[in-house]
Order: structure tokens, then sequence, then C-alpha cells
């Protein structure tokens, strides 16, 4: 294991009946807030409501931002930019999924830096002082909600990159797994994919003697294999919903990544795919993941080792088959899980990606934006090329 520094200074308040709170914990930022969200989800399900009504007797001055897209544009964080400058408000309230709370950090920064935003996301080393943010998350996916991470699209550039900053990181996150009780079966679908896919970029790595994350990363994954499903079926499952929100935070708040290294691999495709085709981040990732499985075992034989434990630690996979028959269950087993446990469409063309023109500009970009030495198993453009044109098919052999 690796010397590090975990710090993730989020005040956490997981569950029912916390929403009381929220003017305890916007005060000591200040009055005047910037109420950032999405597309409208939080007014049908009755959240927008309940909080304008607790700030208003709080004495809190509202100014919105609403819209924020999935994938989520840079057009609305110079807008959040603009507003909070015009109004001089001190806080922001970011309440929604990842993306609306991703593209709070990045307005957060952006008021403090004198260029066009864009540049942040570009370039983390010019992210300084931020706003603080306060954010009620109703989504369980990207672990944004006690990170420093934020992912921002520029539809004029077909790019879709991850910026980071220390003073990104939210102040309070409001937990409460009923608010996304009305979360739809694709994007709890999407959403466990995603928690998936950020253990398997941080598990799948060469550094030794990891194993209060490796063993972390299995649980964690097996949570979601067991609640993910149920989810699905039963939306207002409590315990089901609560276990996959607080894995998605856990999955992603350096618990799993500290003490090792290694770059990422499906995301930084999946993000060129979202770039492209404004494709749900979690469906992209679930179709990437087994081909990426397949093109490890494939060409590294030295990845057998660890995708064998992966299979037999997450899947129960017979230890007495041969290693590289028990790394290739785990592959079948993460692939049919997907396909028939969370209906997860797991070809490109079933999620509008029709034609294979774009694949080889696509990884291009994955090679551009991304070191891919430094990732479990390195990869080229043609080896980025091979596994996304896997995924115009489906998946018959492991
Ligand atoms: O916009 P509204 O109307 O709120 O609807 C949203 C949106 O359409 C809806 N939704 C959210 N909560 C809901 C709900 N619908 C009903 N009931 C609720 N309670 O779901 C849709 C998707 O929302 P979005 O925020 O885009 O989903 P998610 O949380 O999966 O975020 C995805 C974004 O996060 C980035 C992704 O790339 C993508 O842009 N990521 C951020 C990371 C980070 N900051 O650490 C890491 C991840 O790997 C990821 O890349
Ligand atoms: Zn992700």
């Amino acid at each position: 294991m690796e010397n590090f520094r975990f710090y993730v200074p989020t005040d956490i308040r997981f569950g029912t009946n916390q929403l009381a709170a929220l003017p305890e914990a916007l005060a000591p930022y200040g009055k005047k807030v910037l109420l950032a969200y999405g597309g409208g989800s939080i007014k049908k399900n009755g959240l927008y409501d309940k909080i304008l009504e607790l700030l208003d007797q709080h004495d809190f001055q509202i100014t919105e931002l609403s819209g924020i897209a999935p994938n989520p544009r840079i057009d609305s964080v110079r807008e959040g930019i603009q507003l909070i400058r015009e109004n001089q408000l001190d806080v922001i309230l970011a309440v929604g999924g990842g993306s609306v709370i991703d593209a709070a950090k990045v307005i957060a920064g952006g008021v403090y830096y004198d260029g066009d935003a864009w540049d942040l996301v570009v370039d983390n080393s010019k992210m300084g002082q931020a706003v603080p943010i306060v954010d009620i998350l109703t989504l369980a996916a990207t672990g944004t909600e006690m990170n420093r991470n934020a992912v921002i699209s520029n539809p004029d550039t077909n790019e879709k990159l991850g910026t980071s900053g220390w003073e990104l990181i939210p102040k309070v996150s409001f937990l409460n797994p009923e608010n996304t009780f009305t979360v739809s079966k694709w994007q709890t679908a999407a959403g466990s994919a995603d928690i998936m896919s950020h253990l398997f970029e941080q598990y799948f790595s060469r550094t030794a003697g990891t194993d209060v994350q490796d063993e972390i990363a299995e649980g964690l994954l097996r949570v979601v294999i067991k609640n993910g499903p149920v989810a699905l079926k039963t939306p207002e499952n409590y315990d089901a919903r609560a276990n996959l929100l607080w894995t998605s935070t856990l999955a992603l708040n350096g618990l799993v990544s500290k003490g090792r290294s290694g770059g990422w691999t499906c995301h930084p495709i999946e993000h060129e795919l979202s770039a492209y085709y404004d494709i749900t981040h979690g469906i992209g990732l679930a179709i990437l993941t087994p081909r990426w499985m397949k093109f490890c075992l494939d060409f590294d034989p030295t990845s057998h080792e660890k995708f064998a434990t992966y299979a037999r630690n997450v899947w129960k996979v017979d230890p007495l088959l041969d290693i590289e028959t028990q790394a290739r269950k785990g592959v079948e087993l993460t692939y049919n899980f997907f396909k028939t446990q969370m209906e997860i469409p797991m070809t490109l063309p079933q999620v509008g990606i029709k034609t294979d023109e774009l694949v080889p500009e696509m990884s291009r970009q994955v090679l551009a934006h991304n070191n891919m030495q430094q990732i479990y198993v390195p990869m080229d453009e043609e080896a980025v090329e091979r596994v996304i044109r896997a995924c115009f098919e489906e998946m018959t052999s492991f």
C-alpha cells in the first residue's frame, strides 16, 4: 500500500427527516443562496416546494439557476457564475443528481476565476478558492456529494472533461433515500452501473498490498448487485435505495482509491461517447465494461489472477475452476447482470449510436485527453477502437 492523505470534510446528513437542518447547514456561509437544479424532477416530487418554504421561513434570499442538463454544459456554469456575481450570493444549494452538483462545483470555482470557466475544466491547476456548496442529492450514482471532482461538457468542441479542486468538496450533503424513490428505472440502472464502474476503475490496479481497499470494493460491489435489482422492481423500497445511495458515496470518496495508483479506463472512453452522442453516462459504462474486461483477459494474461479474484469474491465463482475460466465467468456474470437484472440495453446501436463512423475520432480523443499507459492494461488508439467496436454487437463469448 502506498502513502496517502485522506481528507474528506463533507458533513453527511443521511436518512429521513434531515431537511429541517438545512437552514442551519447554510447559515454559516450567508443568507443569499443560489438554488441550482435540473430539468424539474424536484418540482414534480415536491422537494422544491419544501426547500423554498423552509428557506423562506428562515429569511434566506433565493436566486434560482434551473435547467442544468444531464451531462451538464459549460453554458449553465457560465450562467451560474454570472448570477452569483450580479447578486453577490454567498452559498450554492445544489439539488439534484451528479449533473447539478458538478455544475455547482465549477460555478463555485469560476466565481473566483478571471477568465472563462471552461479554462478550469481543461486545466484544474487554475482552480482555487470557491463559493461554499451545500447539496441535496436525489440520485445514487456519481459520488460527487463527497468528492472534489466535476465533469462538464462543451457541446461546441465535443468535449466532456473532468476537473477537480479541494475547495469544491461539498460542505454538507443531505442524503435522503426517499428523495431517490422517483428516479426512473433507466436512471436507477445507470446509477448502479456507474457505482460499479467507479469500483472497477479503482479495484483493477497494480499496487500490491491493498487488502483494505480491495475488500471494501468487493463488498460495495456485492451491495449494488443485491440492491440494484430490488430498487428497479420496487422503487420505494427504502433499504434498497438507502444501500445504493450510501454505496454511491463510499465508492468514490477516496476510501477505495487511496493507497494505490493507476488510471481509469472505461470512464475516459465513456466520456467520449457522451461528448459526441450525449448518452447516459452509466449506460455507456455498462456497455463498455464487459468488453474492456474481455480485452484485458485476451491481451494481458497477467490480469487473469485479479479478475479471477473478482469473480470468486463478488460472484462466488467456483474456486476449483482454472484461473482463466474463473476470470471469464466473472465477465460473463457482469454482462448478464447488466443485461437481465438491470435491464440495460447492452449495445451502442440500442442507445442510438447507429454507425461506427466516429469510432476512430473518439478513440483519438480518448488518447488526447488521458494517459492510457498508466491504466490496468495499457491501451493505444487501436485497443480503444477495438473495445468500442465490440460494443456494436451483443457479447457471445467472454
Ligand atoms: O434534471 P432533473 O429534472 O432533475 O432530472 C434528472 C436527470 O434527467 C433525473 N433525476 C435526478 N434525480 C431524480 C431524477 N428524476 C426523478 N427523481 C429524482 N429523484 O435523472 C436524470 C439524470 O440526472 P444526472 O444528474 O445527469 O445523473 P447522475 O447523477 O448520474 O450524473 C451524471 C453526471 O455525473 C458525471 C457524469 O459524467 C454525468 O455528467 N460524473 C460525475 C462524477 C463526479 N463528479 O465525481 C463521477 C462520475 O463518474 C461521472 O462521470
Ligand atoms: Zn462515473
